[in-house]
């Protein structure tokens, strides 16, 4: 897909991974919408990015905010080319000691947000293959948490490893439909993320621009060719 004019769609735009793919595919020439809770986050991300970037408030668990939202940009813009389900977090614990509400908000947003959007952003995808042109590509963001289990992040596991199961199911379930569906495994990135979820990052984390990169490589591959699933990882993880 040529980026140019295309209209994406970023959750968790306002900051972290979500911030960085909004900033470079508003320079490959892309017009993209960042969802996110903290609008001025996103005020201060369009200040610095431009007119190409517009902010939603918008939490992705919500099934009202997200009708809103993409309601929003379907009436502005007729039409969604791309979707990034970025939009997640991680709590930590032990099965015995994580609480209730520590496993629902992932759960939540992690799996329920990505439904949501995924829903809302279809038809219109569906419409665009139907009315012959390319239909549209969702990209997921998963973790290497969703290839392998490990201590005190099970809750974080579940989601991350269902997001791959729904990522495959959705990829066979669209690809007749002209929509690309992949699915990014990174390892750990340098961003915010650490500081909610109560861990502490790898010494020699990789970077958001290095996602970036990727996620604009999978998006321009030609529209008969797709990138299912990608893992991404330090190169020497403790430096
Ligand atoms: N950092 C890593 O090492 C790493 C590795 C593998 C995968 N990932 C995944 O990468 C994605 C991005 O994480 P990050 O590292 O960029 O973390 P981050 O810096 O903490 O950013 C998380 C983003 O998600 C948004 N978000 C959280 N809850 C939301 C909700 N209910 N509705 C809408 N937006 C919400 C936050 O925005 P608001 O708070 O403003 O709503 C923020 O923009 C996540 O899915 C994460 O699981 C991260």
């Amino acid at each position: 897909m040529d980026l140019q004019q295309k209209i994406v769609v970023v959750t968790g735009a306002s900051a972290g991974l979500g911030a960085d793919f909004s900033e470079t595919l508003v320079e490959r020439g892309a017009k993209v919408y960042g969802l996110a809770r903290r609008q001025d986050r996103l005020d201060r991300l369009a200040e610095r990015i431009g007119s190409g970037f517009t902010g939603l408030t918008c939490d992705v668990a919500d099934e009202h905010a997200v009708s809103r939202a993409f309601e929003t940009i379907l009436e502005r813009e007729g039409r969604i080319d791309v979707l990034v389900n970025n939009a997640g977090l991680g709590r930590m614990g032990a099965a015995d000691e994580l609480s209730i509400e520590d496993w629902d908000i992932q759960m939540n947003v992690n799996l329920r947000g990505v439904f949501l959007c995924t829903k809302a952003a279809l038809p219109a995808m569906k419409a665009q293959n139907a009315n012959g042109g390319f239909g549209g590509h969702i990209v997921n963001i998963s973790s290497v948490a969703g290839l392998m289990g490990n201590p005190n992040i099970s809750a974080y596991n579940v989601t991350k490893f269902g997001l791959k199961g729904y990522s495959d199911a959705l990829f066979k379930e669209v690809r007749n439909d002209g929509i690309k569906v992949t699915c990014l495994f990174p390892g750990s990135i340098q961003t915010e993320f650490f500081d909610e979820a109560g861990m502490s990052i790898s010494p020699n984390p990789m970077t958001p621009a290095q996602m970036s990169s990727t996620l604009v490589h999978v998006l321009e591959t030609p529209d008969n060719y797709l990138i299912s699933e990608i893992v991404m990882r330090p190169l020497r993880p403790r430096g």
